[in-house]
């Protein structure tokens, strides 16, 4: 069985936020779907061992930012890289409070959708909240990002930086196993997800020491 497949499913890109007890957090996540309409519901599925999934289990509220085609690789990376355990990712970011008192960023977002968890299933590696929309605000009239435009006009892009910078390791950005090393083997497999070398993207030097 090929995972590499599964890519076919068409998606986006989106900016989970969340908050519990004044702390907030957020990380990039590639799904999310309406999964009813009456009454409207979306469907999320969350890495378990995230900090955003920990917050979002304790709060039971999130918002998502549906990221339009200007989406900067450094945006992605600010909530991707690493986890907000610790450090805090809205660090120099300009939010905004949802009804919810979630906050969400406005920057190359073109809808967000404030919505309260009503049910959720443990699904191994990830959790899937559903969850009810309670505020859905409309940012501007940008277009959504897809999850293959992501992946041909940011992804590329930074690893063709690759030449000019050092790559210490990769990031699966399925499950976030981190192989730490310059090279990645062609025929790689994430020993915690079974992805294969596509899935994961680089760790340069120069980012960490900034
Ligand atoms: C393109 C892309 C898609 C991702 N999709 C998901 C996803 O669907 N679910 C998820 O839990 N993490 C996903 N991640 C990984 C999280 O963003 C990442 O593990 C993050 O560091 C978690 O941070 P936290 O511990 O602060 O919550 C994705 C990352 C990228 C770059």
């Amino acid at each position: 069985m090929n995972l590499d497949f599964l890519k076919r499913i068409t998606g986006g890109l989106f900016l989970l936020t969340t908050e519990f007890n004044g702390i907030k957090n957020g990380c990039i996540i590639n799904n999310c779907m309406e999964v009813s309409t009456n009454p409207s519901c979306i469907s999320i599925s969350v890495m378990k061992n995230s900090y955003t999934n920990e917050l979002i289990e304790k709060s039971k509220k999130f918002a998502i930012s549906i990221l339009n085609k200007d989406v900067s690789s450094e945006m992605v990376k600010k909530f991707e890289l690493f986890s907000g355990r610790k450090n805090d990712k809205f660090q120099n970011i300009s939010t905004v409070m949802d009804k919810n008192n979630v906050p969400y960023v406005t920057k190359n977002v073109s809808t967000v959708i404030s919505a309260n968890v009503i049910s959720k299933f443990d699904l191994g590696t990830h959790t899937l909240f559903i969850a009810q929309v309670i505020d859905i605000n409309d940012i501007n009239n940008s277009k959504p990002i897809t999850y293959d435009e992501y992946q041909k006009n940011v992804v590329l892009k930074e690893k063709n930086k690759a030449s000019s910078q050092h790559i210490i390791g990769w990031k699966c950005r399925r499950c976030g196993y981190v192989h730490i090393g310059e090279i990645l083997p062609n025929n790689f497999i994430c020993p915690l997800c079974g992805r294969g070398k596509d899935d994961f993207d680089p760790i340069f030097k120069e980012e960490i020491e900034n």
